[in-house]
């Protein structure tokens, strides 16, 4: 694993968006792993920029989701597909085509996350997966005690993740669901290029549990450690505990 510190979160942005010119200027239609959050905003700004520059071209880029929301409706502006769409798609100029992600509104959602999780595969896997992490360590809505082997599937979400992801939903935390369709910690990991950004003093401990604790499934992203080509990108203050 390879810990980059970075002066603040817009040089972390600028970091992983150049990573991800790179790879796109050697395989264009590279699929690339997206998370939601605050987080990654940087990321895609900086990335957008790129392409607006004309200093990369997107065009043929893939892009599929993380996790998802159940029960939200597909066009509900929180759904982690709208998200997606508006923070990512839509600025690179991509269209919905060239998006996948986990049907959350479904009426079958165990079926749901089977066929995302086979859709990653036959899309030939994801190239690089940008993650960000929860106060409580958390990939994707891989909450603490996950398997680290965990293939896409339905979790419930801990108060504390819907009690820091309820700035999303007018503070209101009732608003905020309680399933979530998840990739699990063993389809993250499969991934080639694993990026994962953490920036502010509330990751500190998260970051440090992550990167020098042991692998345990009580801090999901511990399961960083054991994957081939992992980076993790850190603002001072998220370095701090380590
Ligand atoms: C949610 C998302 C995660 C994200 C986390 C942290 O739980 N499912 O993918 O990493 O929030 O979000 P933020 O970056 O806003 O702190």
């Amino acid at each position: 694993m390879e810990v980059v510190i970075v002066p603040d979160a817009k040089a972390g942005g600028e970091l992983i968006a150049g990573a991800v010119a790179e790879l796109l200027s050697r395989k264009p239609d590279a699929l690339l792993g997206v998370a939601t959050g605050s987080t990654p905003l940087p990321i895609y700004e900086a990335l957008t920029a790129k392409v607006t520059a004309g200093a990369v071209d997107a065009s043929r880029a893939r892009v599929c989701q993380l996790d998802e929301y159940v029960g939200l409706p597909a066009g509900h502006p929180e759904s982690y597909r709208s998200v997606v769409l508006r923070e990512v798609v839509e600025p690179l100029g991509l269209g919905v085509d060239s998006f996948m992600g986990p049907d959350g509104s479904s009426d079958d959602v165990l079926g749901a996350c089977e066929a995302y999780d086979r859709a990653l595969g036959e899309a030939g896997g994801v190239d690089l997966q940008i993650l960000g992490i929860g106060t409580d360590g958390h990939i994707g809505f891989n909450e603490p005690c996950s398997s680290l082997a965990s293939r896409t599937r339905i979790k419930t979400l801990t108060d504390q993740t819907r009690v820091d992801n309820a700035r999303f939903f007018d503070g209101d935390i009732s608003q905020v669901p309680r399933h979530v369709i998840t990739q699990g910690i063993g389809t993250i990991l499969e991934a080639r290029h694993l990026v994962l950004l953490a920036t502010g003093e509330g990751k500190a401990e998260a970051v440090a549990q992550t990167v020098e604790g042991p692998v345990a499934a009580v801090v999901p992203a511990s399961a960083l450690q054991l994957h081939r080509h992992a980076t993790v990108v850190v603002d001072e203050a998220a370095a701090s505990g380590l």
